[in-house]
């Protein structure tokens, strides 16, 4: 027997064995198992006895102690309040530094924008209220912070109305464990199965609570697999008990409905409500967090609680192991400009290749060269298109990163440039475990460097993860991203080319012999910070670090792509993530879109889930739905497990091919559209697709609609998740009417339609008022697509008028920061359709030249009797005829269409119909 092949049954045998790789519910702790936790919920509102004193203004920000009031001989922790551009106010506690604590507690660094600090105001002043219990500071002309002295108590007002909007503490629960130093008989080790955590530095979790008023919903805090609007976890009628988990794990088989915490964790959380509109709060902290949504009357058994409270607030109780409280809130009010202010502390998502945002083709695993060869060319034989090929893990020697088998894959270049000749990319799997093997110059370097995180007891940390016994760097440490960064270089990188891009996994970290399938919480990292203390930012370094090895290594020419299963607040700097090990069920199809919504709300708008689930042989009826929705996801990729049967497009039969064709097609059409949309979020934050309410704020019935969703502002998409749907009910919000995008029939808005539903396509709506851009030859790839010209689209409102942009660059490079883009606005209105140039007048007068032209405009819902168009400046006159919707379709409906208007994409012009 060959030695990988004995291997790969060794592996496959302690796969099978290990009672920790399938979701048992009793293999993850639960609240009551998490002492910080049990602790946390077991104290009552009005618990916390923390006074603040010594109120004052230094340095711009204000600053106080907080003291217990029956203790006031203790240490008191050091509270700050500042004041950043757009009302964003920054609440930090922490220990006393000059009074010597056990050790300095650990706050992520590299996480807020570079450029946060300086947008700092400074704080003149405070204001005494309340006859000098209180304090006040201006936030904006709009907005007051006020700290309360006795109890502490912080809120955000709007002055005007004197409404509160978000506050801390306000139920009394906000508790802050000190370091201490061990005392004789303290028994700090922490058990859990057959783990032992040592808990050298014992107890330091902090806890308080947060309210959100004037609000009918909470939503964020992912990752996890449940309904967007957050179901409240404790107080009446609530079915189950679990707090939301924040902790980073490697859940094999997660359920399709659960509050516990998957890969990653972002600890922001937004509120809307009909009358006030949008806040948020985020926690900077990487520790292990549980978060509370508290039912109305969640209080009720605590007598002294029980005051009257406005019905429309919601409580929620926030627990940490450990860190400090470093806390940022958000006044909206519209959730646009919530995701703005959350996106100035945590950077806006990276603007990816166009590639990126075409379809990926992945499989565990595509066997070997002829493999992807085959795979490959049956695309182009059936004129389907894609951009990636994907290959996981076996395609290493042995599960070495940055390695080849070199039996299967003998000639790594040349495959990547025959897939390059074609426009194609590749992508390979690059994971954290690094194999302990000497012979490996990977892990002998990293060992010798002392480049590993350590165990408790200073040596180099041995788990287990695909390749056996496997190290892990340290990528907190800047000089280890560094020295990882440049693994990615072309020399060191055998086999690689510029067309390869990286994909992380299993960076939670996943360790299959760890607590929780993961690294102890007593590991080191650099500085002596403890594993627990960033345990969620882990995974966050090692995609920073791999996203900077693909920038070195094009010299900072091209935009890096690297998908990350981890992730952390600000994960959307660095690249795309994906929503992990799914299931081919339509629970899991169904479940895809509040996670990805989700995702989107707390900055991470470049996601996706497995397309026709991870695990499982999805029915073709099942996977041709999943394409029809993940044609809309941002991230839009199919993937397998590798004990799952082929599922390439083409084998389930011709008319099936046929189907997936078309949602892939669907997809290559709208990439005009959805890279204006990345370009959108790239400068706004506001993500690529969007819950209901985002666009529709004050319409309730959006509030908790998580079946539907808009891509942008111009499309609202319903998937179907039933098998044999033959009806749907799809709410369409607003005014004004929708555009069937496939027939292009008008349904009216504010109202439920009862929707007949056929095997072709899933409901997708186009909102009258929009125009949005297609590109409608299909290619083999979105790169041969560069040059080809344009479809617009109008959907004219009830005024006969509709706008939209169009967002064009090289699709690759750096330049367009340097204005090497087009930006164009379509409006029309009484007739005339103008192209207004959005570029700013000054700055650099670089220009992105294209000579693209637009070859058709559709007009939808313009009354009949058009005949023909003028174009200026040329003076043109073109007929106005019946086309179809879709010249690809077979049986389109005609539409009222300026055939070759030949005008310039990046021109000005007027095109007047009569
Ligand atoms: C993990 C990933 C999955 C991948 C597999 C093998 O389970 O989530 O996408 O295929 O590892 O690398």
């Amino acid at each position: 027997m060959r030695n990988e092949t004995l291997r790969f049954l060794v592996l496959v045998l302690f796969l099978f064995l290990c009672p920790t790789l399938s979701w048992k519910k009793e293999e993850f702790r639960t609240c009551e198992q998490t002492p910080f936790c049990k602790r946390g919920r077991s104290r009552a509102p009005g618990s916390s006895s923390v006074i603040a004193t010594d109120v004052a203004i230094s340095n711009g920000e204000l600053t106080a102690k907080l003291t217990p009031k029956d203790d006031p001989q203790s240490k008191p922790l050091i509270l700050r309040l500042s004041v950043y551009q757009d009302s964003i106010l920054r609440l930090t506690i922490d220990e006393d530094p000059s009074l010597s604590p056990p050790k300095t507690r650990f706050q992520p660094p590299d996480v807020l924008l570079p450029d946060f600090p300086s947008t700092k105001l400074w704080l003149p002043r405070l204001t005494s209220e309340d006859h000098g219990a209180a304090s006040s500071v201006r936030l904006s002309d709009a907005h007051s912070a006020v700290l309360r002295q006795h109890p502490f108590e912080l809120f955000i007002r709007h002055d005007a109305s004197s409404q509160r909007v978000i506050s801390l503490n306000s139920r009394g629960l906000f508790d802050f464990e000190p370091l201490r130093h061990k005392s004789d008989g303290d028994d700090w080790e922490e058990r859990f199965r057959s783990h032992t955590d040592s808990r050298p530095y014992g107890p330091q979790s902090i806890s308080f609570d947060v309210s959100f008023h004037a609000a009918d919903f909470v939503y964020g805090i992912p990752e996890r697999a449940s309904s967007l609007a957050l179901r409240p976890t404790r107080g009446p009628n609530v079915d189950h008990s679990e707090p939301y988990r924040l902790f980073n794990l490697d859940v094999f088989e997660y359920l399709h409905d659960s509050p516990f915490g998957l890969y990653g964790s972002v600890p922001f959380m937004l509120a809307h409500g009909k009358t006030r509109g949008t806040s948020g709060f985020f926690w900077l902290n990487a520790a292990e967090m549980q978060i509370d949504v508290l039912a109305p009357g969640w209080d009720a058994e605590y007598t002294d609680s029980l005051i009257a409270l406005p019905s429309n607030r919601i409580d929620t109780f926030w627990m940490s192991e450990a860190g400090v409280v470093d806390a940022f809130f958000f006044v909206g009010p519209s959730p646009k400009d919530v995701l703005r202010q959350y996106t100035a502390v945590t950077g806006t998502p990276a603007m990816p290749q166009l590639f990126s945002v075409a379809y990926h083709q992945c499989r565990w695993n595509y066997r070997d060269e002829e493999d992807v060869e085959h795979v490959d060319s049956k695309f182009d034989e059936l004129d389907i298109p894609y951009d990636v090929l994907w290959l996981d893990i076996e395609h290493t020697d042995g599960k070495r990163y940055f390695t080849w088998d070199r039996a299967l894959f003998p000639h790594p270049e040349e495959m990547q440039r025959k897939l390059a000749d074609k426009g194609r990319k590749m992508v390979t799997i690059v994971d954290p475990h690094i194999k302990r093997d000497d012979g490996f110059h990977l892990h002998k370097e990293a060992s010798q460097k002392g480049y590993y995180v350590k165990d408790a007891s200073g040596n180099d940390f041995d788990g287990w993860c695909w390749p056996g016994s496997s190290s892990y760097p340290d990528t907190l440490n800047p000089e280890i991203r560094e020295w990882w960064a440049e693994k990615f270089s072309y020399k060191n990188y055998v086999g690689s080319t510029p067309s390869l891009y990286i994909w992380n996994d299993m960076n939670e970290p996943s360790v299959f012999n760890g607590p929780e399938v993961s690294m102890p919480r007593d590991a080191l990292h650099y500085g002596g910070v403890e594993h627990r203390e960033l345990h969620n930012a882990y995974g966050y370094y090692f995609h920073m670090a791999t996203a900077d090895g693909l920038l070195k290594r094009g010299e900072g020419k091209d935009r890096p792509f690297v998908l990350s299963r981890a992730l952390f607040a600000g994960s959307q700097r660095h690249g795309a993530v994906w929503t992990g090990d799914n299931t081919a069920d339509w629970d899991h199809l169904r479940v895809s879109v509040p996670m990805i919504l989700t995702l989107g709300l707390t900055g991470i708008s470049f996601s996706g889930a497995d397309v026709g689930g991870f695990f499982g042989n999805p029915e073709p009826e099942l996977l041709v739905r999943w394409y029809q929705l993940g044609a809309y996801y941002p991230f839009f990729r199919a993937h397998a497990h590798h004990d799952t049967k082929r599922r390439e497009p083409w084998l389930f039969g011709e008319r099936n091919t046929e189907l997936i064709k078309e949602a892939i097609h669907v997809r290559y059409a709208l990439l005009p559209y959805f890279y204006t949309l990345f370009r959108e979020a790239n400068t706004s934050g506001v993500p690529v697709v969007r819950p209901l309410w985002m666009e529709f704020p004050s319409d309730e019935a959006t509030f908790s609609n998580d079946e539907a969703f808009m891509v942008g502002g111009s499309l609202l998409v319903q998937g179907i998740y039933t098998e044999r749907a033959k009806h749907a009910s799809v709410y369409l919000p607003g005014k004004e009417s929708w555009y069937d995008m496939r027939t292009s029939t008008v349904y009216k808005g504010g109202v439920t339609h009862k929707l007949d539903i056929t095997e072709e396509s899933i409901p997708a709506f186009q909102r009258a008022g929009t125009i949005i851009a297609r590109k409608d030859r299909f290619r083999r790839s979105s790169t041969q697509m560069a040059n080809d010209p344009y479809t617009l689209v109008i959907a004219l409102n009830s005024s006969q008028a509709a706008e939209g942009e169009l967002y064009i660059d090289d699709g690759s490079s750096f330049n367009f920061l340097q204005g090497a883009y087009i930006h164009r606005r379509f409006f029309f209105s009484n007739g005339k359709l103008t192209s207004i140039d959005l570029t700013p007048a000054s700055g650099s007068n670089r220009r992105y030249p294209s000579d693209a032209f637009i070859e058709r405009i559709i007009l939808l819902g313009h009354p009949p009797g058009l005949k023909n168009a003028l174009i200026e400046p040329s003076n043109d006159k073109v007929d106005i005829e019946l086309a179809p919707l879709w010249f690809l379709r077979a049986r389109a409906p005609a539409v009222m269409t300026i055939r070759k208007p030949s005008v310039r994409v990046g021109e000005d012009w007027t095109i007047t119909v009569s």
